[in-house]
């Protein structure tokens, strides 16, 4: 074991939880390091502040060996969907033991449990490992992102459709992936969470026809709610060239969802914000002022 850096490790880095989590660390004054997985995702990285950039795959634990000696912490985030989740959280937990780091932050989702959802399952496979890893570890667990709104924004601004692939009395507790990256800054910078798991939702959980009027008072236009059907959905995918498990895996997600909605409750964020979470009408009044960083 080294020399401590006093730099954290961002995994996941090029994705858009890595850019909100590195931008958060760098407004505390933070050192990161970041690991991106392809050479034209530095360009973007270093201009959100990371100070050391290191260009790498994940599975492979000699590369994530490198990017962790001498780490202060890591914060880990898997890309989506993706099926070997478990093994990639295996090589960071060796690499976070291989250096000693202080602390590793794992970034995981809400309702982990959930086995009729593989992406779900595989982290709380991943969470299981941390547990019997000796490391000194916290798990944040979030709910769906409000930013995963604006990969419609387009059809939403332009058409006034938002469309989903499930019902639109689907109820989903969202967060607004600003407050996740805060708290993630906080538990890697600030003492006392050891050993915690929690649970980062943002409000009430809406239906997609809230959702979808919320939008609308905030756009000054009218916008609907359009369900999707999941063989539409597919086609589309599979024309876009999504991976088979990602489509297979996004299908078992939105069943789920139909089925049950999905949401948890805000106290554990409001109470590690010291505020009010963001609600998902303040999210997109923030958006249509400035939707640049959202985007
Ligand atoms: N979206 C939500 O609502 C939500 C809610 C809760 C939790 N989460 C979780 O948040 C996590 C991050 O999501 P995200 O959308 O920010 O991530 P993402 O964009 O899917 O992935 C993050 C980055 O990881 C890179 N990557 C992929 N495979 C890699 C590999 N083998 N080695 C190194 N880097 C690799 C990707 O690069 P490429 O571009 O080259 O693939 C991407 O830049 C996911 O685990 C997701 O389940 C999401």
């Amino acid at each position: 074991m080294g020399e401590t850096r006093p730099v954290i490790l961002v995994t996941g880095a090029g994705g858009k939880t890595g850019r909100a989590v590195i931008r958060a660390l760098i407004a505390r004054g933070e050192t990161v390091c970041a690991l991106v997985h392809r050479s034209d995702q530095v360009c973007a990285t270093q201009g959100l502040g990371a100070q050391e950039i290191v260009v790498g795959d994940m599975r492979d634990q000699a590369a994530m060996d490198q990017a962790a000696r001498g780490a202060r912490a890591i914060y880990h985030i898997c890309s989506n969907m993706n099926p070997d989740e478990v093994t990639i959280g295996q090589v960071v937990i060796a690499a976070a033991r291989a250096a000693g780091v202080e602390r590793l932050v794992y970034h995981s989702v809400l309702h982990p449990q959930v086995e009729a959802m593989p992406h779900h399952w595989q982290k709380l496979r991943v969470e299981e490992r941390l547990f019997e890893s000796g490391l000194s570890y916290t798990i944040l667990q979030p709910a769906v992102y409000m930013q995963n709104v604006l990969a419609y924004w387009n059809q939403i601004v332009e058409q006034g459709i938002y469309p989903v692939p499930y019902a639109v009395e689907t109820r989903l507790g969202m967060v607004d992936l600003e407050d996740v990256a805060e708290v993630a800054a906080l538990v890697l910078t600030e003492s006392g969470h050891v050993g915690a798991t929690y649970e980062l939702v943002g409000a009430e959980p809406l239906t997609q026809t809230e959702v979808a009027a919320i939008l609308s008072r905030q756009l000054r236009r009218p916008v609907r709610a359009q369900a999707v059907p999941l063989d539409e959905w597919e086609r589309m995918a599979r024309a876009s060239g999504m991976s088979h498990y990602a489509i297979e895996t996004l299908l078992k997600m939105f069943r789920y969802y139909d089925r049950y909605g999905f949401w948890g409750n805000s106290c554990v964020l409001t109470w590690l914000l010291g505020r009010s979470p963001t609600t998902f009408s303040a999210f997109v009044e923030r958006t249509v002022r400035n939707p640049i960083p959202n985007l």
